[in-house]
């Protein structure tokens, strides 16, 4: 194994429904966890929409949504409302069908975006001030970025206690200004899971077994957990 190995992808073995794995990892996660309320922290993207479509539509009762708190790990600097807003897709996909959770917490996006993300790293304060996250959910783009950490981007670097950044793709295939959580935050986490879905992973996939720097191999947790479909994992067999 590569020293520089991404957290938890010794041995990972590919899943056959990537949003289902997600939802049950989601339930288990809300069972055991061991205060009043789960905080959970959200991603963006068609891979995480399939996820929370697939986690509102659990049995009722499978989780108490009036303990859950909602977090959002990155963000586009557009309206509330737009249609590339994570937090719209968070309230389409997962809020609104399960009839509100306790507390939600969208990134603002109102103003400067270095402003915006200096408000919403006082939100994430207080709440790790409190307690870790028990869940933050990440995808991983084709370029091997998650949240909106992206290959040769500032955000990389923040400090240590700097929880959210406003960051840019260097490379500008990623579109708009985005909000970001930093490594920092994510390891101020219990669980990590990131979800993989199709073909056009499979190299950054590789890359990340490879023991590349990638910025989804960076991350850190508690424990991090990768949810990756067959057509992501392809041929590579992780030593
Ligand atoms: C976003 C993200 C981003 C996403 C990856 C993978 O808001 O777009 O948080 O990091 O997770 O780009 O997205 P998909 O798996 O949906 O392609």
């Amino acid at each position: 194994m590569s020293s520089s190995r991404a957290q938890g992808l010794d041995g990972v073995t590919p899943v056959d429904d990537v949003p289902a794995a997600f939802a049950a990892t989601v339930q288990e996660a809300f069972t055991r966890r061991s205060g009043a309320t789960f905080s959970l922290v959200l991603s963006g993207g068609p891979t995480a929409r399939a996820c929370y479509e697939h986690l509102a539509a659990l049995p009722a009762g499978s989780i108490d949504w009036d303990a859950v708190d909602i977090y959002i790990g990155d963000e586009r600097g557009v309206a509330p409302d737009d249609e590339d807003a994570n937090q719209r897709l968070a309230r389409e996909s997962l809020i609104e069908p399960v009839g509100g959770v306790h507390a939600f917490f969208p990134m603002p996006t109102d103003g400067p975006l270095a402003h915006c993300a200096q408000r919403y790293d006082e939100v994430l304060h207080a709440a790790l001030a409190v307690d870790a996250f028990d869940l933050v959910h990440l995808g991983l783009g084709p370029d091997g970025h998650t949240a909106s950490l992206f290959p040769g981007s500032k955000g990389l670097d923040a400090p240590e206690d700097v929880y959210v950044v406003a960051n840019t793709d260097p490379t500008g295939n990623n579109r708009h200004e985005r909000l970001t959580i930093t490594f920092s935050a994510i390891a101020h986490s219990r669980l990590c899971v990131v979800t993989v879905m199709g073909e056009s992973k499979r190299d950054a996939v590789r890359a990340l077994l490879d023991g590349e720097d990638l910025p989804a191999g960076r991350v850190r947790s508690g424990e991090v957990r990768w949810l990756l479909d067959e057509a992501a994992l392809g041929s590579a067999v992780p030593r």
